[in-house]
């Protein structure tokens, strides 16, 4: 290949590869905006409106409670609110604020967040 093709091919696979990795940033900028006063700046659940919560919100840096939930049920309940997983209600639904693709990204940043995997 000579160079030119080939600095072609860098710039391509360039182009490709940006948005993925925005896709991820925006998880963590997403939490930021929409989770953090619930769940904490450390995302251990203790955000500043939990004084005045009956239940506490999840500590999302908890592997071992985060590691028995699969993807497909955080995204429910991110979705879908806490009680489309049986949870409490206190954990708002997202569906009409979030597209599905940020639902998406917060779920691969949870599991950054817990370093866990399903
Ligand atoms: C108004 C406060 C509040 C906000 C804002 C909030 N949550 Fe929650 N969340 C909760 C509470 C409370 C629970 C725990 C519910 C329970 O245990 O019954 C919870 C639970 C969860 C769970 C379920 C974890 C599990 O397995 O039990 C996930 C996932 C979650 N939140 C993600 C998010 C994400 C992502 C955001 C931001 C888009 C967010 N939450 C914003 C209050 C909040």
């Amino acid at each position: 290949m000579n160079s030119r093709k080939l600095k072609m091919v860098v710039a391509s696979l360039a182009l490709i590869a940006a948005p993925m990795a925005m896709a991820d940033e925006s998880g963590e900028d997403l939490y930021k905006t929409y989770c953090w006063q619930c769940h904490g700046m450390l995302a251990n659940g203790m955000g500043v409106n939990i004084v005045d919560m009956s239940v506490q919100p999840r500590d999302h840096s908890d592997s071992k409670e985060m590691s028995a939930r699969s993807d497909e049920e955080l995204f429910t309940a991110i979705k879908d609110g806490g009680r489309a997983i049986d949870k409490s209600v206190l954990m708002p639904p997202w569906g009409g604020v979030l597209s599905d693709d940020e639902i998406h990204s917060l779920v691969r940043y949870l599991r950054e967040l817990c370093k866990c995997g399903k």
